[in-house]
């Protein structure tokens, strides 16, 4: 078996001590994967991944980045292990230009320089290198998408999770968002999404999990996941409309 990059076994978290909102989630994630977590609203998706990024505290169970025991640890010390965290919302300073969102993406790594990182990510998002002086309160959806992508990026994680990294983004936008996931797959880092464009999100997935009321459900293959008929018919809407 290959060590996995993520890990969680049989997680149990939540926000208040009264309440467990994960119970008991284990889910793996190799080096190189894109792995896609769907499931209802309220499934607890993006919990998991606060809980993976020291956001929400682990009452039992494991988180491992890299074989490593993270549980407990800051936000802050799991970014400079080699993780990134693309919230849902708020995952920008509107009030701050482009350029100085990136900078303060690599606060946690002091070890690199500025400039090859800024270089790096206007290769990858060009839209951004036109709009470096902007506010990023001014960005449409997408390039603010980009912006938040790129400013977790900033510190080179070997592992990006992403929130709903397609929410609210117009159709050709939707494309372009996924099209810059593989691209970035493709550079080595490998990627934990949540999404609710679930079927488009497990096709281009190696593997997949759905999670339901804080727990797994189903897992497998991306593609054979999107296809299968009892997913398709409780998690993807497919007999629904
Ligand atoms: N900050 C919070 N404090 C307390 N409960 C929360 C908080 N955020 C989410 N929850 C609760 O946790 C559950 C799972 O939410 P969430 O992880 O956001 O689900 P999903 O991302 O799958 O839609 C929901 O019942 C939600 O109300
Ligand atoms: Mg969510």
């Amino acid at each position: 078996m290959t060590s996995a990059v993520l890990e969680t076994t049989v997680l149990v978290a939540g926000y208040v001590p009264q309440v467990d909102i994960l119970n008991g989630v284990s889910i793996s994630v190799a080096q190189d994967e894109i792995v896609t977590v769907v499931g209802p609203n309220g499934a607890g998706k993006s919990t998991l991944l606060k809980a993976l990024i020291g956001l929400v505290p682990a009452k039992s169970g494991r988180v491992a980045l890299q074989g490593l025991d993270i549980s407990g640890l800051p936000p802050s010390a799991i970014v400079r292990h080699g993780l990134g965290y693309v919230p849902q919302r708020e995952n920008v300073f509107e009030t701050l230009p482009v350029e100085e969102n990136l900078e303060i993406g690599l606060k946690p790594r002091g070890d690199l320089k500025l400039g090859p990182r800024l270089d790096a990510m206007y290769a990858l998002f060009p839209r951004l290198f036109e709009r470096r002086q902007q506010l990023a309160g001014n960005l449409s959806g997408g390039e603010r998408q980009m912006l938040a992508m790129a400013r977790a990026l900033m510190p080179e994680p070997k592992a990006l999770l992403l929130d709903e990294p397609t929410a609210g983004l117009a159709p050709r936008f939707v494309d372009l968002m996924f099209d810059q996931v593989a691209s970035i797959n493709r550079s080595g880092v490998t990627i934990l999404m949540v999404e609710q464009n679930a079927t488009r999100a497990l096709a281009m997935s190696h593997r997949g999990y759905v999670l339901d009321l804080g727990r797994n459900a189903y897992e497998g293959e991306g593609p054979a996941l999107a296809r299968d008929p009892k997913v398709a018919e409780l998690y993807l809407g497919g007999f629904h409309g």
